[in-house]
């Protein structure tokens, strides 16, 4: 569920062997509100940002 001032943005938390590995945001590519969220702006290389970006094509 979107709330402001965040873009729409999912939270994932990567595990192994019950040990965190990775805690990231995965975001909607396109989104409007993504020129706006402050987390995703931060990331200023655009690779890392690429990859945090994601289609959710049917
Ligand atoms: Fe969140």
């Amino acid at each position: 569920m979107p709330y402001q001032p965040r873009a729409p943005h999912i939270h994932l938390a990567v595990r192994i062997k019950g040990k965190k590995e990775l805690i990231t945001q995965c975001y909607i590519q396109g989104h409007e509100l993504n020129a706006n969220d402050m987390v995703y702006k931060a990331i200023k290389d655009t690779k890392q940002r690429d990859s945090v970006t994601l289609g959710f094509d049917p």
